[in-house]
């Protein structure tokens, strides 16, 4: 992990310690326009936002931020070119063996959200190589989606629950936020407080759509390989700046 800025090492003095988010979620988009401004083909893009999330994560720690939620590949995106597809599932696989000995000296616990089982062989044993490796990490939760969808999360927590009437192990009218929670890919972490979406698109496409319920979110129109620790420095004020009532007055 390579820091690409120095100067914002430690948490900016504009920004108060005691009003951070726990828990940040990201929407990494526009690596592609990034490329093509450049005159580069689209997977530069997305080996140059591969470094800016590095810095972020390093970032987070830095400052003091618990949880990181990145979206790296949606169920939606199978649906971009092959060679698209290819390079970025062999990307996902190499930054994974090439950062977990980094992790573990950083501290970092990694997780996955989505439907891993449909990924490639070789990156679901990479993916549950790091996640043993760094299980007891508790300088912080990185979590990355991939394989990921909203709707299809709550559709398999639906399932799942089913079953479980269907077994006798539960009553349907003891099915309340809590127990759907705990059938939801992210049932360890608390919701995000904060998202995060770059390159000027004002949407969810499918990211956490149940944990979203009173996150706050911040679109800039900065693309994400340019999100550096200063951009994310100015999200965060803007963060600080909210009234977050949670439907209260
Ligand atoms: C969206 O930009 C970006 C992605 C679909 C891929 C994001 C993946 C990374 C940044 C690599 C992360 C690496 C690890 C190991 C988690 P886009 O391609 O949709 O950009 P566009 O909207 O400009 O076309």
């Amino acid at each position: 992990m390579t820091a690409q800025s120095t100067n914002l090492e430690y948490l900016p003095s504009d920004l108060e310690r005691e009003l951070l988010p726990h828990h940040v979620a990201v929407i990494m988009d526009g690596n592609g326009r990034w490329a093509k401004r450049r005159g580069l083909p689209r997977i530069m893009g997305h080996k140059r936002g591969t470094d800016i999330l590095k810095d972020l994560l390093r970032c987070c720690k830095d400052w003091g931020i618990k949880v990181l939620t990145v979206y790296a590949f949606s169920t939606e995106n199978w649906g971009r070119p092959q060679e698209e597809v290819d390079f970025l599932m062999t990307l996902f696989q190499r930054v994974l063996r090439q950062e977990l000995r980094e992790m573990l000296k950083e501290n970092v616990r990694i997780g996955f959200v989505g439907n891993l089982k449909a990924l490639p062989s070789a990156l679901q044993a990479e993916i549950g190589r790091s996640m043993k490796e760094t299980k007891d990490n508790r300088g912080i939760d990185f979590n990355v989606a991939t394989n990921y969808g909203g709707r299809q999360e709550i559709i398999q927590a639906c399932q799942a629950i089913a079953e479980k009437v269907d077994k006798g192990l539960i009553q349907p009218h003891e099915i309340d936020e809590a127990t759907f929670e705990h059938h939801l890919y992210t049932a360890r972490h608390c919701d995000p407080d904060l998202i995060i979406r770059t390159s000027g698109e004002m949407r969810l496409s499918n990211f956490l759509l149940w944990q979203a319920a009173y996150s706050e979110i911040y679109f800039t129109d900065t693309l994400w390989p340019d999100f550096d620790r200063s951009e994310f420095r100015k999200a965060l004020l803007a963060y600080q700046q909210r009234d977050r009532r949670f439907g209260k007055v």
